[in-house]
């Protein structure tokens, strides 16, 4: 009855259905005049003879099990009482622009021009998909991929990596410098995590490594706490070894210029110098990283360089050895001489700092090595004795 009484709609359109006995409510509607409009309506289900008895028509109620409540009744109905009903639902549409057009040359209906719809902008996913947009990035990644259907390393399928057994040197290799590195620089690196793994439970990294897990941290914690202990003066002496000597071979200094250079400066020359290790207990990690250098690098200029400065150092005190952090940083670099790297790489992977990962990342395992030590014996919370502290402080007034 909205649609009749609204001036702006002009014909009304129906589809009734088979069952139930809603559209004779429309035919008293148009027989008491209540509907004027002309009404183009079908009913469907005229079909339903042909199916087997009993069988359900459209909505869950719509079975003709009356008479009356068939699609040939209803539809005959509304034709009875001046409802424009077409012969079959295949006519439908037909009939009911054959209306609207009678109305609109009748002058009754001025029809609205047709608007376009509003493009839909297609979905985002799928223009990816076509390669047909692209976004800008936040992030670039060179080293590795899994948006594909493989995890690759910079360039090597994960697959390859497993059935041609890289080793864990050649997974460094391609992870931090992006190449499968040859045999004698893969062992070295090998040789430098190994080297690294532990140095026992005294020293910086290991004692706050233990100490935390005794607080009843977790393993993360821990080995956080063991690592962030890591720096110039605790085995992050890696990288500023491998700038500081290369800065002054590449400066021409001699070594004892560069020893007085840096005395002058007041500073410490980084990869020099040991708490406990000197020349008459010198450390096995260095002789061995010493050894494996001039059996299998082409060459060892830098190493060569730091062994005249350790001469000069440890003429003064014997703990000032070449230590194991700067064996490392100056073989680093003598390896990517090695390596024919250009001196532009060579300095981006020096100034970065990222050298230092190699004692990090040999380290770790230690850590995780004290952590477990720890929880297997179930050691409680550890207490610093007093008597371990020299208390100096002001008398109490
Ligand atoms: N370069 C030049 N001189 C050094 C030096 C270095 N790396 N390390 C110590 N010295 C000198 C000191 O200046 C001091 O000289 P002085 O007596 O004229 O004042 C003397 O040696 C003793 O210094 P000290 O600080 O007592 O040495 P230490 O034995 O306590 O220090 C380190 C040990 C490792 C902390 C110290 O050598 C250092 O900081 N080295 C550089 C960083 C490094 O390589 N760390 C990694 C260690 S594995």
């Amino acid at each position: 009855m909205r649609f009749e009484a609204n001036p702006e709609i002009k014909m009304l359109v129906c589809l009734g259905e088979v069952g139930g006995e809603e559209e004779y409510r429309i035919v008293e509607a148009v027989k008491s005049g209540r509907i004027k409009k002309p009404l183009v309506m079908w009913v469907t289900g005229t079909s339903i003879k042909f199916m087997p008895k009993g069988i359900q028509f459209g909505h869950a109620g719509a079975k003709a099990d009356a008479n009356l409540e068939t699609a040939e009744a209803k539809n005959s109905a509304l034709k009875n009482v001046g409802v424009i009903v077409p012969n079959s639902f295949n006519d439908f549409g037909e009939i009911i622009k054959k209306t609207f057009n009678n109305l609109v040359s009748q002058g009754k209906h001025h029809p609205i021009p047709n608007v376009d719809p509003p493009p839909v902008p297609m979905m985002y996913s799928e223009a990816k998909a076509r390669k047909l947009v692209r976004k800008p990035t936040s992030f670039t990644c060179t080293i590795s991929d899994d948006s594909g259907d493989e995890l690759v390393y910079a360039g090597h399928k994960i697959s390859k990596v497993i059935s041609e057994n890289y080793s864990i040197a050649d997974v460094i290799g391609l992870l931090w410098f992006k190449e499968k590195l040859p045999s004698w620089a893969g062992g070295f690196i090998e040789m430098v995590v190994k080297l690294c793994a532990d140095h026992g439970p005294c020293v910086s990294g290991a004692h706050n490594a233990i100490v935390t897990a005794r607080a009843g941290r977790d393993l993360m914690s821990s080995v956080a706490a063991g690592i962030l202990t890591i720096g110039p003066r605790f085995g992050g002496a890696v990288a500023g070894a491998a700038v500081m000597f290369k800065d002054a071979f590449d400066s021409k200094m001699t070594p004892s210029e560069f020893v007085q250079s840096t005395k002058k400066s007041n500073i410490k020359i980084q990869g020099i110098g040991h708490l406990i290790k000197s020349l008459r207990n010198p450390d096995k990690r260095v002789v061995l990283l010493k050894d494996y250098a001039s059996k299998f690098f082409p060459k060892t200029p830098l190493l060569n360089y730091a062994l005249e400065v350790e001469k000069i150092t440890t003429s003064k005190k014997d703990t000032l050895i070449l230590n194991v952090d700067g064996a490392i940083g100056i073989l680093c670099v003598d390896m990517m001489h090695g390596l024919e790297w250009s001196e532009d790489r060579i300095r981006t992977a020096i100034d970065t700092g990222g050298l230092n990962g190699l004692f990090l990342l040999g380290r770790t395992i230690g850590f995780i090595g004290h952590f477990m030590d720890q929880q297997r014996h179930k050691s409680g919370l550890y207490r610093h004795p007093m008597d371990d502290i020299l208390y100096e402080l002001p008398s109490p007034k």
